[in-house]
């Protein structure tokens, strides 16, 4: 509220909302939040008036209930389904027809484009996000709105750049107003990254944010405790390494923060020309 009153003109507030993630009023696909509730227990008659009775007895039918005919979320079934088609791909363009023709990931039906990659596939160091946002979501490319300026400038620092490196995200369709996706659509979301890791075979990986972190390394810890330590991650049963570190969108709401970034990348670095 404070940041509302301080705030001259609607610009600036709507501005704010964009920042914050709220850029749509609705979504575009109608959600029936009627639709998962269970039945309502049968109610004892306590003392109902005459009066409310007849009010009862003459109330509106119930609107027709909407009928989903697909699954709206990933369930075991389709979550082994994407394991056997990830499975197949055996390049990378195989792997992004693959996720463009897969409808078994409900984000696919509210975000504009497929987002699959960016940078250059014969690199030796993959960096990895957890989904795209709106600027990403509109360009079909990952990275590219003001996380994506920040990570550009961490490249730098340490001598990379988009021709260098190769870029994905763990999940390639933007999740509405940018919310977190759920487990299960970054389990359905899984076989494609680490086939995606597989086809790219890089020295390094670098699990950018928590989310990333937590999925590749199948761990519960967060990014904080992560971060700066190499650990390995399993892709069809042999080890990348992999060096967590903070997301910048992170870093740039705790700039603070950068230092501890900036010794992560002085590490992988230090890897990448020894290797
Ligand atoms: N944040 C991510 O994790 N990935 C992107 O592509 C953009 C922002």
């Amino acid at each position: 509220m404070l940041y509302h009153l301080l705030m001259e003109n609607t610009q600036e507030i709507l501005e704010w909302y964009v920042e914050a993630g709220v850029d749509v009023l609705l979504e575009d696909v109608p959600v029936n939040r009627f639709e998962e509730l269970p039945p309502a227990p049968a109610k004892k008659n306590q003392g109902e008036t005459l009066a409310a009775k007849r009010l009862n007895e003459r109330a509106p039918p119930a609107p027709p209930r909407i009928v989903q005919t697909e699954a709206a979320v990933p369930d075991a079934n389709a979550i082994e389904n994407a394991k056997q088609i990830a499975h197949s791909a055996n390049t990378l363009e195989e792997l992004k027809l693959a996720l463009a023709s897969f409808e078994g990931c409900n984000l696919k039906r509210t975000a504009k484009n497929l987002v699959f990659a960016d940078g250059n596939p014969n690199a030796d160091i993959m960096f990895i996000g957890e989904a795209p946002g709106r600027d990403e979501d509109i360009q079909g490319l990952p990275f590219v709105g003001r996380a994506g300026q920040l990570l550009d400038k961490m490249l730098a620092a340490i001598n990379l750049d988009r021709g260098s490196t190769y870029i994905s995200n763990v999940i390639p369709w933007r999740p509405p107003g940018n919310r977190t996706p759920t487990p299960q659509e970054t389990e359905i979301c899984r076989p494609f990254i680490e086939k995606h890791i597989e086809l790219v075979s890089p020295k390094l990986v670098v699990l950018l944010g928590g989310s990333s972190a937590k999925t590749l390394l199948k761990t519960s810890d967060g990014i904080m405790r992560l971060r700066g330590k190499w650990k390995e991650v399993d892709v069809d049963g042999s080890a990348v390494k992999a060096m967590p570190t903070l997301h910048p969108a992170y870093l740039l709401r705790q700039p603070a923060q950068k230092r501890l970034a900036w010794q992560d990348l002085l590490q992988v670095q230090k890897a990448l020309l020894a290797n």
